[in-house]
């Protein structure tokens, strides 16, 4: 189901603002989620390794597992459809040989070029120091995180991303490995029930310059 309610982008952006209180009788179903998600995770990555990870807390038994951890985020999880827990996985280029196969059986990639491509990631990956893998996961999470924001706009959703929430403690109270999942967000989603605040920008000026 493509239930597209917003195909104005300039409204999508400028009337974007992080909603804290929801409508807690609108669910999002499992299909429409799905779909957000898969438009979601459109954005690039480096090497297109794709390293987010989504855990989509809905039920009550995961909220319920999620609050302790959400700190004064508490109305977020409370009224949304869904807290989605956002990870980077360390362990991206596993996921390396089904990518290229992919591409190559999709006819996007001629074989050659995806042993040469995977030969020379392979070297790469071999040698990544732990910080920069680190470090490309949670930037590679994060512009999915903006573009997760900006689809569930264009399905009537809003959202709030959130980094006050027990950060060392979220992935093993989903069952994910610590040393592997590198929490980056979470993100509350659903029907809003409130307008949201208007907040300040900088000006142009203070935050960018021309060379
Ligand atoms: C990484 C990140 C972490 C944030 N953490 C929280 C949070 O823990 N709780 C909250 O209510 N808002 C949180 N926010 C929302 C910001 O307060 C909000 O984006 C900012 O004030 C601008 O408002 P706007 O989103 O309505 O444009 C966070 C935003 C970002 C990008």
């Amino acid at each position: 189901m493509n239930k597209v309610l917003n195909n104005d982008f300039a409204a999508i952006v400028t009337g974007r603002r992080s909603i804290r209180k929801y409508d807690s009788t609108v669910k999002i179903s499992r299909e429409e989620m799905t779909e957000i998600l898969r438009e979601t995770t459109l954005a690039p990555s480096s090497v297109n390794m794709q390293p987010w990870r989504f855990v989509v807390i809905e039920s009550p038994e995961g909220k319920a597992a999620l609050a302790p951890l959400a700190k004064f985020n508490q109305l977020q999880v409370e009224t949304s459809a869904a807290v989605i827990a956002i990870f980077g996985d360390l362990d991206n280029f596993s996921y390396a040989e089904e990518i290229y196969s992919t591409a190559v059986e999709r006819g996007f990639m001629p074989a050659e070029v995806k042993e040469r491509q995977l030969a020379a990631l392979t070297q790469h990956f071999s040698v990544l120091p732990h910080e920069i893998n680190r470090e490309t996961v949670v930037i590679d999470a994060s512009l999915a995180a903006m573009q997760l924001m900006l689809v569930a706009r264009e399905h009537g959703y809003d959202t709030n991303p959130i980094g006050g929430y027990e950060k060392d403690k979220i992935a093993e109270a989903f069952g994910l490995e610590k040393e592997r999942y590198v929490p980056v967000m979470l993100l509350s989603i659903g029907k809003a029930a409130e307008e949201g605040y208007s907040s300040v920008r900088l000006p142009i000026e203070t935050v960018a310059q021309w060379k």
